[in-house]
């Protein structure tokens, strides 16, 4: 039986949409304002600039050049690229389902944080409010009870996500991201200036942009810059390769690249202005420095934000403005981090969309359902999202450019291939950033969070839970995607050419028989 044609986006700026909609979610909203605080203030917008351009943006160009020269999401395109390459494919397929099942949970959070926002029924303890009354804390290890509040909204955001995949890349995905991101630009536009106009806002915004120089000669700062921008560009996670495969064969790579990079960085700004605005205001209404009240992750979301929302007029407007971003912004990126496995499965095993989305994607809905609402589902997230970002996605990354560039020498055949079909042109210094300097930053990053984890257990929690939910999830995936590669091995998925060749060779025949009808 043929394979069906191979799905395309419909339009140019689909892919734009679709690239920039994953790039941008939690990471940018509660995650870069807090690091760049952290992180030397305005100063760190130096080593971030050079992170972006260094290692952001030659990677994001990778990625496209594989997704769209291989047309295949990534254990198919690498496979293609160099048969053992295929598990660095799944290893990226493995993270993304990991990542997949607890960001969705976050994303439900916020959906219930939108609701309770009316009228603040959070109260007057936020902090214990959000640990106690909604996720019902444990103890990391312990079960705990199963939490309907949260599993309720949990299953809706599957539900969405299932429905948009099961419409496909087209009328799904690209229909939605061509929804959601010029919502979410109001929504969160609307946010900031409020944010700026309010009482306080001047202090938190020079707390965040005073430059701390000195910051400059501290290689953390450095550490952060380059963490910040991989989480945040979605590299790592084959999210990039799987969306270039759906793009048409005439595609401008690099300057697609190019603009996704910027927006999603002017994304974070924005975000860092309106999270410090609010946060100057918060300090100047408890008379506390903002050193005091800045947080980031879940505690500026559910925690610090709550009580801002609280303290202001016209809380609820803020409050669902903020959340419903939230919501928007993780969306997004949730439907591109699982139809990197629905991708996968679809491609390999050649089965169709449909059954694809019911079979893995309810399987990936149903193991985020049954473990996060639960008291520990916190703990867990916690240490997944941490191993599974520092020894899966950077990693990955790590491994994918040092056998592309060194291993493979495949650098100077995909820079010729990019370079035939975009508008602007790779010269040397894509080679040398995905070569030389990307492969040292990542290396020093890997040194420099092992030395971190060996040094004291994280986060204190219990070693065995670590063992399990940290060293377990991270090298379990490695395991399985060299188990699934050598299962593999003898089934053959063809080359690019040949899908091409057909496709060809099915819409003339096509056509002639449409003109024979007439
Ligand atoms: N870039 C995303 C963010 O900033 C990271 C991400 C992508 C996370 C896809 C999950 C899924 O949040």
């Amino acid at each position: 039986m043929p394979k069906a044609h191979r799905e395309q986006w419909a339009t140019r700026s689909g892919f734009l949409l679709a690239a920039i909609g994953s790039a941008v979610g939690l990471g940018n909203i509660w995650r870069f304002p807090y690091v760049a605080y952290e992180s030397g203030g305005g100063a760190f917008l130096v080593p971030y600039l050079i992170a972006l351009l260094t290692a952001g943006i030659p990677l994001l160009i990778l990625s496209y050049s594989i997704g769209h020269r291989f047309r295949a999401s990534p254990p198919v395109a690498l496979r293609r690229l160099s048969r053992p390459a295929e598990a660095i494919g799944w290893w990226q397929v493995l993270i993304s389902f990991f990542i997949a099942i607890y960001y969705a949970v976050i994303i439900a959070w916020a959906v219930r944080y939108a609701g309770f926002s009316i009228g603040q029924q959070w109260g007057a303890e936020p902090g214990s409010f959000f640990q106690e009354s909604f996720v019902g804390i444990t103890e990391a290890g312990d079960f705990g009870t199963y939490n309907i509040g949260v599993a309720v909204p949990l299953v809706a955001v599957w539900v969405v996500v299932l429905l948009l995949l099961g419409f496909g890349v087209r009328r799904g995905i690209e229909v939605a991201n061509k929804i959601f991101m010029p919502l979410l630009l109001l929504l969160f536009g609307a946010l900031v200036v409020r944010a700026v106009t309010l009482e306080g806002a001047g202090t938190g915004l020079e707390a965040l942009f005073a430059p701390d120089w000195s910051a400059l000669a501290d290689g953390s700062v450095w550490v952060a810059a380059y963490g910040q921008i991989f989480f945040s560009l979605s590299i790592g996670f084959g999210i990039m390769i799987t969306y270039a495969s759906y793009l048409r064969r005439k595609a401008d790579l690099t300057g697609t690249a190019l603009v996704a990079g910027f927006a999603n960085s002017s994304f974070e700004l924005l975000a860092g202005i309106g999270v410090f605005s609010a946060l100057g205001f918060m300090a100047v209404q408890s008379g506390v420095a903002v050193q005091d009240v800045a947080a980031g992750g879940i505690g500026l979301a559910f925690v610090a934000f709550p009580q801002i929302i609280s303290t202001m007029p016209a809380g609820d407007v803020f409050g669902v403005l903020f959340f419903v971003s939230l919501v928007v912004a993780g969306l997004s990126s949730l439907i591109s981090i699982v139809q990197v496995v629905v991708g996968a499965v679809q491609d390999r095993f050649g089965v169709g969309r449909v059954p694809a989305v019911a079979v893995v994607g309810g399987a990936t809905a149903v193991v985020s359902i049954v473990l996060f609402p639960a008291g520990q589902g916190l703990f867990l997230l916690d240490t997944i999202d941490h191993w599974i970002n520092q020894y899966g996605i950077a990693l990955a990354s790590l491994v994918l450019v040092v056998v592309v560039a060194w291993a493979l020498r495949a650098l100077p055949s995909l820079q010729r291939y990019t370079d035939a079909i975009s508008s602007v042109p790779l010269r040397g210094w894509w080679i040398a950033a995905l070569g030389v300097i990307t492969p040292v930053v990542l290396g020093f990053m890997m040194y420099d969070s092992l030395k971190a984890e060996f040094s004291a257990p994280y986060e204190d929690y219990p070693q065995w839970f670590l063992n399990a939910a940290g060293w377990g999830v991270a090298g379990g995936v490695i395991v399985v995607s060299v188990l699934l590669t050598a299962v593999l091995w003898k089934r053959d998925v063809g080359t690019a050419e040949d899908d091409l060749e057909r496709e060809r060779q099915e819409s003339a025949a096509g056509r002639a028989a449409g003109e024979g009808d007439v």
